[in-house]
């Protein structure tokens, strides 16, 4: 994979995402819901994909912009493609539109067990606020993350 660049998905990418979301996670989405995101006006269903082609999916990020707060609902990246920085590439995106939006807050919900996604997050400024218990529904418990965009002085690349 040369460079790559965030774009809205669209209904072709969801079966690369798919299997992306199948390595990624225990409760995976499927494509009804990654569908039903992409008809959402105030959801993000942002790919990464290669410069070149634009149809290899190296990774995804949804999220919800709303007045009160951005939400993140899912990020995952391939895993041949894990390490290279491309994650913290889409966490900026969002970032970046919370900050351009002038919205409070950025938001999100993290496995307690998922050790280097939340190492991620709080390099880029999210704080710990507190744990739900049993949100999974295996009955692990979450850990609710916030990051507050007055505590960035701009935007990031
Ligand atoms: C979490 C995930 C999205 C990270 O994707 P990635 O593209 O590999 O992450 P990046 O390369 O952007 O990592 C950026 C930073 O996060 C940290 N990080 C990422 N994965 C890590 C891991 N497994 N262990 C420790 N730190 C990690 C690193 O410190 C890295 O920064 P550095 O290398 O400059 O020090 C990816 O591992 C994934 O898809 N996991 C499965 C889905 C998931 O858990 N999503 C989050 C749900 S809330």
């Amino acid at each position: 994979m040369s460079t790559v660049s965030l774009r809205p998905a669209t209904p072709d990418d969801v079966a690369q995402m798919l299997q992306i979301e199948k390595m990624s996670y225990p409760e995976p989405w499927n494509s009804t819901q990654f569908l039903e995101e992409m008809n959402k006006s105030y959801s993000r269903v942002l790919v990464l994909t290669d410069d070149e082609t634009d149809e290899f999916v190296a990774g995804y990020i949804v999220y919800w912009v709303q007045v009160e707060g951005v939400s993140l609902h899912n990020v995952a990246v391939d895993v041949k493609w894990r390490g290279l920085g491309f994650a913290k590439k889409m966490l900026h995106a969002m970032i970046n539109e919370a900050v351009r939006d002038e919205i409070p807050k950025v938001i999100l919900e993290v496995r307690v067990s998922n050790t280097g996604a939340i190492h991620l997050y709080q390099q880029l400024g999210f704080i710990k606020t507190h744990e739900r218990q049993k949100f999974y529904k295996d009955g692990e418990a979450a850990l609710v993350m916030e990051l507050k965009t007055s505590d960035l002085s701009t935007t990031i690349q």
